[in-house]
């Protein structure tokens, strides 16, 4: 079993375990807690069956648990959603002794540690992660949040007690969804472990889960111990994010695709800014794993507008990540003439 630690000063702060069967007995892995007397799942249609069984072994072991069950993806990330899910936990009496325990992808896991961020100030928040995508980034770090208007724009920073992430769970994704989901693992290891780009390059999407999930939380975790509250160096991790999110939303493709289309962009721009000698490289291994590394038809000129839109934006004018190498992240603000040329190496002119 993989365990990973995030701390705050020298404290820890939230345990993440890893390994294959970990929810067959859920129970077994909560925290210890004398005084917990039941513990509410939130959970998303596509793995109902799941949180069903989690909820029997819980109450094999004792406590109580019921299922609440959300819209799924983003449909749960509401205020209504959170209406009605504080109005379900009131009326089972739940207290600050008790357990939210999310189950599902990331717009669960986003659903749920808000509602146990702000739930009566405040309660436990545990988190099973069932995409690949929800274990290597929405369920470790502490950000929950809904949208309103804006994606995201009313969260919470707060860390789920423990993170359980069930290697069996992942291994039975669809194809899709583990393509999305190794975009942001490949992008973890670009930014802070070249050994998981190495793993990558061996094994191609096949790459050992459990080693690739346990290094992506590994980098997540240090980099999110150092700055919980994106002071700064959190940032590394919107790497392919700047000319990611703004393709994400002008050609509608998924977060994941728009990604690993991003992280090309990125790779040009780092070129042109720190020497990045490994592009080419980089665009290769990005391909071999089935993602796109080019955009689809879209203006330069809306582009160029959503990624001075972005809330990430600072200052100084459009914001990147780039490598000097594997493992070496720097934040870059390139001039109009590089910023063309990385929309340039993603097909857009
Ligand atoms: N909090 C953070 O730091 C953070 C980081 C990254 C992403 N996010 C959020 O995560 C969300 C995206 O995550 P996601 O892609 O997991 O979204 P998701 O929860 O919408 O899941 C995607 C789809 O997969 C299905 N699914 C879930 N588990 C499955 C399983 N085991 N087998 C088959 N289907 C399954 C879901 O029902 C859904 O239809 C977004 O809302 C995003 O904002 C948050
Ligand atoms: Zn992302």
């Amino acid at each position: 079993m993989h365990r990973v630690v995030i701390t705050e000063g020298d404290e820890p702060v939230s345990e993440i375990l890893i390994a294959g069967g970990l929810l067959s007995d859920a129970a077994g892995y909560l925290p210890q807690r004398e005084d917990r007397r039941q513990v509410a799942i939130l959970t998303q249609p596509s793995v109902r069956s799941l949180a069903d069984s989690v909820a029997e072994s819980i109450l094999d072991g004792g406590v109580a648990a019921s299922v609440i069950p959300l819209p799924d993806g983003e449909a749960a990330k509401t205020l209504s959603v959170i209406e009605d899910v504080a109005l379900a936990l009131n009326r089972l009496g739940l207290t600050r002794a008790d357990t939210v325990f999310g189950i599902g992808g990331g717009a669960t896991t986003d659903t749920a540690g808000f509602v146990a961020a702000t739930y009566l100030r405040g309660v436990e928040c545990v988190l099973a992660p069932t995409t690949l995508l929800g274990a290597v980034d929405a369920a470790v770090g502490g950000k929950t949040g809904v949208n309103v208007g804006g994606k995201n724009l009313v969260g919470a920073f707060r860390h789920p007690s423990r993170v359980l992430v069930d290697i069996d769970v992942l291994e039975s994704l669809p194809m899709d969804l583990r393509r999305q989901g190794t975009a942001e693992a490949l992008k973890t290891g670009f930014v802070g472990d070249p050994d998981l780009v190495e793993l990558y390059r061996e094994h191609g999407i096949d790459a050992p889960l459990d080693e690739v999930v346990g290094r992506a939380i590994g980098v997540k975790a240090r980099v999110v111990s150092e700055d919980f509250r994106e002071g700064g160096l959190r940032a590394v991790l919107n790497y392919g994010h700047t000319a990611g999110h703004a393709v994400e939303v002008a050609a509608g493709i998924s977060h994941g695709e728009a990604v690993a289309i991003g992280m090309v962009a990125a790779g040009a721009v780092g070129e042109r800014t720190v020497g990045f000698d490994r592009r080419v490289e980089q665009e290769e291994l990005i391909a071999s794993l089935g993602l796109p590394t080019r955009s689809p038809n879209v203006h330069a000129g809306e582009i160029e507008r959503l990624m001075a839109l972005d809330k990430k934006r600072d200052t100084g004018g459009i914001r990147f990540v780039v490598l000097e190498d594997f493992g070496i992240p720097r934040v870059v603000h390139p001039d109009a003439a590089t910023v063309r040329a990385s929309l340039h190496a993603i097909g857009i002119d």
